[in-house]
């Protein structure tokens, strides 16, 4: 199939584009009005995510306003476990829970891989439902999240401050923690190639947790997960990209990881990230989110800005760089500012 808008693709392969593509992490969510009358209407996120018309409707009406260049299935990175058994349920205010954590090595063991095609079939159903719809507009993002997050909700049972537990588990039982990471891994390994074989045109990690772990816990217990991801799903069509929060400090680690694309958060410049990735792979970012919170006028001075600091790192050239936030959008912002953060980003980067 042939796209009609391919830029976001020819960016992860560092080709030349017109102008620099842009997406946005959670462009799907609550700061949309048409985002909550539909979540309304279905009941509750779970509902919208677990019914695959939903899941398209809401995954495809950030495109409607903003000329964005690829769209994200809408799903939650939670999805593995809950189908692994631990129960998801949101509480609100509170964030995502889970009804049986794991609690002991025993617990652990017994985990085993879903079956992606009966288990998570409506997440697969809403891929499907998505590039049907969609019509070769624009790629498609699927997504998982890395072993390291997920082991995190998995372990403490929901959200957390200094995540004690999973460190905790990390420290006193190193062997059931890599049991519980392989085994993880093996599911976001089945469950992006499930999602690739449904359509997805490009897969993003998600490694939200990672920086939260010292330099030495996350080599050991995030970053060989990983590559063992983007090794195992390496092909010449389907990118994958790993975003993850506070991994400044890993990134010569992870541009040689084997992924084609790396997302970086705001702690970062991107001249620094891309002077240090001499051209091996594609960055994603890296705006900090609360910069949607300045007027139309700053949003644009502020993306004017992390395009620049792309290039000067890159040699003077915009090519192998794809504009996001260097995390997700939250409830309050305003769709006007994001309107204006994506018509910047293509008519400054016109070449
Ligand atoms: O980016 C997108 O537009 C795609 C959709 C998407 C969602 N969650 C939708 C969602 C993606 C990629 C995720 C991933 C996800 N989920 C992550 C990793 C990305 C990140 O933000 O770092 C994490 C840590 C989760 C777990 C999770 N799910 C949290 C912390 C929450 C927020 C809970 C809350 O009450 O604020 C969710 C729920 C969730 N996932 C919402 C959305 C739009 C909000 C649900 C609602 O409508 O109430």
């Amino acid at each position: 199939m042939t796209l009609k808008n391919n830029r976001f693709l020819r960016a992860l392969r560092r080709d030349p584009v017109d102008c620099t593509p842009v997406w946005l992490m959670r462009q799907a969510g609550r700061y949309l009005p048409e985002y909550r009358a539909t979540r309304k209407a279905a009941g509750s996120f779970l509902a919208m995510a677990k019914t695959p018309d939903i899941a398209c409707e809401v995954t495809l009406q950030p495109l409607r306003r903003f000329p964005l260049d690829a769209a994200i299935l809408f799903s939650d990175i939670l999805t593995v476990p809950d189908a692994m058994g631990l129960g998801l349920y949101f509480v609100e205010g509170e964030g995502p829970k889970f009804e049986r954590p794991l609690r002991s090595p025993a617990d652990i063991a017994r985990l085993a891989v879903p079956d992606m095609e009966t288990d998570l079939r409506y997440v697969m159903d809403a891929v499907r439902t998505i590039r049907r719809e969609l019509d070769g507009s624009v790629p498609l993002i699927g997504f998982s999240g890395s072993p390291w997050t997920l082991a995190c909700y998995m372990v403490e049972g929901g959200g957390s401050k200094d995540w004690g537990r999973v460190k905790a588990l990390a420290l006193n039982e190193p062997a059931a923690m890599h049991q519980l990471l392989s085994t993880v891994t093996d599911a976001v390994i089945a469950y992006l190639a499930a999602q690739r074989a449904a359509g997805a045109q490009a897969l993003q990690v998600f490694d939200t947790w990672g920086g939260v772990l010292s330099p030495a816990m996350y080599r050991e217990f995030s970053l060989p997960y990983l590559a063992r991801i983007a090794r195992e799903l390496k092909t010449a069509d389907v990118p994958v990209i790993l975003f993850g929060k506070g991994n400044a400090p890993h990134l010569d680690d992870l541009f040689a990881s084997g992924a084609d694309a790396i997302g970086v958060d705001w702690t970062v410049t991107l001249e620094d990230a891309a002077r240090r990735n001499q051209g091996r792979v594609a960055l994603q970012g890296n705006l900090d989110p609360a910069m949607l919170y300045g007027n139309p006028d700053a949003v644009r001075a502020q993306v004017r800005a992390t395009l620049d600091s792309y290039a000067a790192g890159n040699g003077g050239s915009r090519d192998g760089h794809v504009f996001n936030l260097g995390h997700g959008l939250s409830p309050d912002m305003n769709p006007e500012h994001v309107a204006a953060l994506v018509d910047e980003v293509h008519a400054y980067s016109r070449r």
